[in-house]
């Protein structure tokens, strides 16, 4: 796994559909995030297939749950050999060690990469004071909840691409970042809301770019990826 990447989000209703799409690609092996769609529509096969052919996977579900029971599922999950999944940072932070302690007894080989959410960008501030009782700002949520999250010895954060300069001020520039959110100037913003291009990402000092519908609903999926690459490594 490279320290820094461009993630494909494959973002499809079915397994092939995603498989369909990623068949255009014959030269590189992009790194791809599966949601919770595809995974709870196809079950783990989606991932040991990807992985045999060569791709690597962040699997996104997200975990919440009791310590014990996070464990037990991340073990599973490094089974599958998942390059990268993740947790809420909500769960707190004995959560997020028994999340971490599960992988690294699950896993055949190297480790995956543990991040946490911090706050979900679809939660403003104002619900999350109203409806979650959390009095502070976002800015604070967030960067509270990263340092948790190095506290628990994750490796990083999912967080929006304006959020990944105050992470990495709260945690230092090891401290790994992955965001959404990337959009051109000259492309769909869709749903998205806090967005950056990939140049930008790349200047803010993010590790990780998540690009989604940039690539799958692009006309040249390959050139899309292969631009967005180039803007974000440099390569
Ligand atoms: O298509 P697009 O580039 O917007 O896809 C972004 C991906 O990142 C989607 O899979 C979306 O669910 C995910 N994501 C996000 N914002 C977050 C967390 C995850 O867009 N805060």
């Amino acid at each position: 796994m490279k320290k820094h990447d461009v993630i494909i989000a494959c973002d499809f209703p079915t397994g092939q559909d995603a498989l369909d799409f990623l068949s255009q690609f014959k030269e590189e092996k992009p790194f791809v995030k599966i949601g919770m769609e595809l995974f709870y529509g196809e079950g783990p096969d989606i991932v040991r297939k990807l992985k045999a052919m060569g791709h690597d996977v962040f699997l996104d579900l997200k975990l919440h749950d009791i310590p014990n029971t996070v464990n037990k599922a991340m073990r599973n999950l490094a089974k599958l050999g998942v390059n990268m999944t993740n947790v809420h940072a909500a769960g707190t932070i004995d959560m997020m060690r028994a999340a971490k302690e599960g992988l690294a007894e699950g896993a055949q080989g190297e480790v995956p990469m543990l991040i946490a959410v911090t706050q979900l960008t679809s939660t403003s501030q104002e619900r999350m004071q109203k409806e979650l009782l959390i009095p502070n700002t976002i800015e604070e949520t967030v960067a509270h909840y990263a340092r948790n999250t190095q506290q628990a010895g994750l490796d990083g954060v999912v967080c929006s691409p304006l959020e990944a300069g105050i992470v990495k001020k709260a945690c230092g520039t090891s401290f790994r970042t992955v965001t959404p959110g990337i959009r051109y100037p000259d492309g769909d913003v869709g749903d998205q809301s806090r967005i950056t291009t990939p140049q930008k990402a790349r200047e803010i000092g993010t590790d990780y770019i998540v690009v989604g519908r940039p690539i799958t609903k692009a006309q040249d999926p390959v050139e899309a990826y292969r631009r967005v690459l180039r803007d974000f490594l440099g390569e």
